[in-house]
Parts: C-alpha cells; sequence; structure tokens
C-alpha cells in the first residue's frame, strides 16, 4: 500500500489558506502555488540517496556529499499541473519536464485524454507527478497509468489538496505511488468538487470560467 504524506508545515498551511480564499486573484494565487510546490518539493526529495565527491575549501581537501542516484522527472498533468513546475524547477533545475493532457469530462468525470510528450529516458528517471487536486482520483489514475506505460518505474504523485475518494483510488489503482499532499480535505460534493477545496484549480490559475 502506497504512503500519504501530509507536508503541513506551517508556512505550506499558511500559504495554502490564501489559496483557498476566493477573493485571491489569478496573479497571487500562480505565485502561491509556485511558493507551496517549492516548500513541498523540499519534502519529496528528502528520501534522495547522497554519495561523497572530492572537494577542496579554501582550507583543505574534504570528501562532501552530492545527490547520487536517479535522475529526476517532473510531470504535470495539464493544465493546473502546470502551475507546480516552475516551483519544483527552483529546487532542482536538471529534472527534465513531461507533459500528459488530460481533462476531467463534466457528465461522466471521467479523465479525457489529449496530449502526452515524455522525456525519451523516462524508465531512468524517478518521475514526480504533480496536479494540485485530487479529487475523484480519475486524473491522477489516469496520468500515473500514462506514464507507467511509457516505461516509468518509479513514480511519486504530488499534489496540493486531496479527498478522501481521491486518496482511496490512487491507492488501489496505484499502491506502488506515494502520495504528498498539503491537506486531506473533508469530502466531494455532487459535482466532485473538493470541500471545502479551492474551486476549479486550471480556472483559478489561468482566469478561465
Ligand atoms: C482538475 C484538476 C485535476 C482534476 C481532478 O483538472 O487539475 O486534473 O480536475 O479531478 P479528478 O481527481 O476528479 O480527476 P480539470 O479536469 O478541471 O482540467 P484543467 O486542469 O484543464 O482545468
Ligand atoms: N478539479 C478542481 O480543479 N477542483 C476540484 O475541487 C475538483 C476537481
Amino acid at each position: 500500500m502506497s504512503e500519504v504524506h501530509i507536508i503541513d508545515h506551517p508556512l505550506i498551511q499558511h500559504k495554502l489558506t490564501y489559496i483557498r480564499d476566493k477573493s485571491t486573484g489569478a496573479k497571487e494565487f500562480r505565485e502561491l502555488v509556485e511558493e507551496v510546490s517549492t516548500l513541498m518539493a523540499y519534502e519529496v526529495t528528502r528520501h534522495l540517496p547522497l554519495k561523497d565527491i572530492e572537494i577542496e575549501t579554501p582550507v583543505i581537501k574534504t570528501d562532501s556529499k552530492v545527490i547520487a542516484g536517479k535522475k529526476l522527472g517532473i510531470v504535470p498533468i495539464l493544465r493546473a499541473g502546470l502551475g507546480m513546475v516552475d516551483g519544483i524547477l527552483k529546487l532542482i533545475p536538471a529534472a527534465k519536464v513531461g507533459h500528459v493532457g488530460l481533462y476531467r469530462d463534466p457528465e461522466t468525470l471521467e479523465p479525457v485524454e489529449y496530449y502526452c510528450k515524455m522525456p525519451t529516458d523516462i524508465e531512468n528517471r524517478e518521475l514526480i507527478v504533480v496536479d494540485p487536486m485530487l479529487a475523484t482520483g480519475g486524473s491522477a489514475e489516469a496520468g500515473i497509468q500514462f506514464v507507467k506505460d511509457r516505461g516509468a518505474k518509479k513514480i511519486k504523485f504530488v499534489c496540493l489538496i486531496a479527498a478522501p475518494e481521491g486518496i482511496e483510488r490512487i491507492q488501489k489503482a496505484h499502491p506502488d505511488v506515494d502520495i504528498y499532499t498539503a491537506s486531506v480535505d473533508e469530502k466531494l460534493n455532487d459535482h466532485a468538487y473538493i470541500v471545502p477545496g479551492l474551486g476549479d484549480a486550471g480556472d483559478r490559475l489561468y482566469g478561465t470560467k
């Protein structure tokens, strides 16, 4: 069974409050989503293995740690996942970025695929799939399946807000994928929006409706 990591650092909780607030406009919303994504990336990369390299300080030669092992990739689920990419790239600028285009059909609530472009060496990378919202879990389940079908073996899923229903769905469909979220909210409403949530993440990021 995959693990659920709730990253409840005070800075993240503070910024998430203003992300949720409906009076926060698109510019500030985008900035806050980017900032929270950077802060979350700190925890999401905590497990990365280290190795020693020899360097010379102004005082002496010494062994010192650098990140070893697998290269990283970030895969935003379009559109709203894009809002999280730059914040994560601030901490891991060498990561490659793949894109998965999915939208949730408003009638069936099922994800519809419209785009996929991955780095060529996806099977050698640890992938961080990002989307601010994990609601029914349909989009994340499909997005993760996309990257698995293209060879990805080690995947984490990172969102800002998760509903219990979405977590359950991902844990069932992808028990090998750990979930990182800043909040587990109460429930979904009749339109499968997260309650209390933040509304429609894509619309709030890009000022559409
Ligand atoms: C939102 C969100 C997720 C999805 C979550 O995207 O960014 O991808 O809904 O819902 P689910 O867990 O029930 O699948 P949306 O379909 O609104 O598309 P957009 O990002 O293009 O606005
Ligand atoms: N997608 C969103 O953007 N928000 C929700 O609450 C649910 C799905």
